[in-house]
């Protein structure tokens, strides 16, 4: 899998992608990140990227001309499964639309600034508008990063015990149960027995009714899918 990330700060991407799981992801070649700075494809000779909105009101607006050369560009080097824009008015993003999109060849993503992109650039090349919640950061450069990570994990062979992925809160509608490890009695503060007694049927009953539980007191939304 490929993803090409254009930002108009590439720099931010320095942190979030090059550590731990999408570090290793990288190392076996598993996921090609690439980064491209919206601004070095600016013909404009201060190299705006931005300019005032039509019909006024606060906030510049991303521009057509350096977005579109790029995607072209990127498009006419390969095909591409998704182009993503990342936005606060986009479909929420969950672990569904991950799946789906662990399973693509190559995507996209087009981090937004200021106000936004011109609009003709989400008509014309944008395949899928996504947020990552219901709050505005200061640009879709964390929110590309939280996709990717999220989706980057999946891909087959990404992690090495192949069942955490699929165990995950989420995967199966739910929250996680509790998780413990040693010691089993620390200072006072017990494990419950299920989990000491070796009775593989009654631990999973034990889980499947503690992630219910959780479930149904801090996401109830989740039970009503
Ligand atoms: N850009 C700014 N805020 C965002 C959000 N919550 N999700 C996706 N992109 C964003």
């Amino acid at each position: 899998m490929r993803i090409d990330i254009l930002t108009l700060f590439p720099d931010m991407f320095q942190g979030p992608l090059t550590e731990s799981i999408v570090k290793r992801a990288v190392d076996k070649g598993l996921v090609e990140m690439h980064f491209h700075n919206i601004r070095d494809y600016s013909l404009d000779k201060h190299k705006k990227v931005d300019d005032y909105s039509f019909g006024g009101g606060a906030g510049m607006v991303m521009t057509i001309q350096p977005i579109a050369d790029l995607i072209d560009k990127l498009k006419s080097e390969r095909d591409y499964d998704h182009i993503i824009y990342v936005t606060p008015d986009g479909e929420r993003f969950n672990q569904k639309i991950a799946n789906t999109l662990s399973l693509s060849g190559n995507i996209i993503i087009l981090c937004g600034h200021y106000k936004g992109v011109d609009q003709r650039i989400r008509d014309h090349y944008i395949t899928m508008e996504l947020t990552i919640g219901d709050y505005v950061l200061t640009g879709g450069e964390l929110a590309a990063a939280v996709i990717s990570d999220a989706v980057i994990r999946l891909i087959p062979g990404v992690m090495s015990d192949e069942t955490s992925a699929l165990t995950d809160s989420f995967q199966d509608g739910l929250l996680s149960h509790p998780v413990y490890t040693r010691p089993a009695d620390y200072n006072g503060w017990k494990v419950p027995d299920v989990l000491l007694s070796g009775n593989d049927a009654k631990i999973d009953e034990w889980r499947e009714k503690k992630a219910f539980e959780r479930t149904k007191q801090i996401r109830p939304d989740l039970l009503e899918d």
